[in-house]
């Protein structure tokens, strides 16, 4: 049988995981006084913007939440307004992790401590956006939704996977392993 939607879900939480672990040992670093390199922060930043943001926050704000509205769940508050909101504020941290990385390589002395706030702002951010939905929305969600939500679901899924596609989708997962090897793994 098919997984579940969720399943889906939480396996791509997993992968987040592992870039999101890093992140405290990439401001761990800088506070030392080292540097993150360009590349390997240019594929971190591509990581969170497109895995993260694109990919899976869309499996969950196009298809997920607006089933879950269909099926009675209420559009406002909690979870899920508050879930979406806090997709846009992980957002918000990446642009500003972007922007006080720039600063810092222009020079501007206040900015290490900005990037070394927000990369912990955003891993802890994602620990408990993912805890939330976990262990919260998903088992809501399966109690919820009909066999034929969940097959909808896993048709909605599979068309988002196929706009981005394969290749990045691989480039994208054995970024997040090799990340989580060289920072945690070793
Ligand atoms: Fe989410
Ligand atoms: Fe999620």
């Amino acid at each position: 049988m098919a997984a579940l939607p969720t399943e889906i879900l939480e396996d791509e939480h997993r992968l987040i995981i592992r870039v999101v672990n890093s992140l405290n040992i990439f401001a761990q670093t800088m506070e030392d006084g080292w540097e993150i390199e360009e590349e390997v922060f240019s594929d971190l930043i591509e990581f969170m913007r497109i895995f993260a943001e694109k990919w899976h926050h869309a499996k969950e704000e196009e298809a997920l939440f607006p089933l879950l509205i269909k099926r009675g769940v209420p559009a406002t508050g909690c979870p899920l307004a508050q879930l979406t909101l806090e997709h846009k504020k992980a957002n918000n941290f990446v642009s500003e992790i972007v922007k006080f990385m720039e600063l810092l390589r222009k020079g501007d002395p206040d900015a290490r401590t900005k990037v070394i706030q927000g990369l912990r702002d955003l891993s802890s951010y994602y620990v408990n956006h993912i805890w939330n939905e976990d262990n919260m929305l998903f088992p809501m969600a399966n109690r919820i939704l009909k066999d034929d939500d969940q097959q909808m679901l896993l048709r909605e899924f599979s068309h988002i996977d196929k706009k981005h596609g394969k290749p990045l989708h691989d480039h994208l997962e054995n970024f997040a392993k090799r990340i989580e090897e060289e920072t945690i793994g070793s």
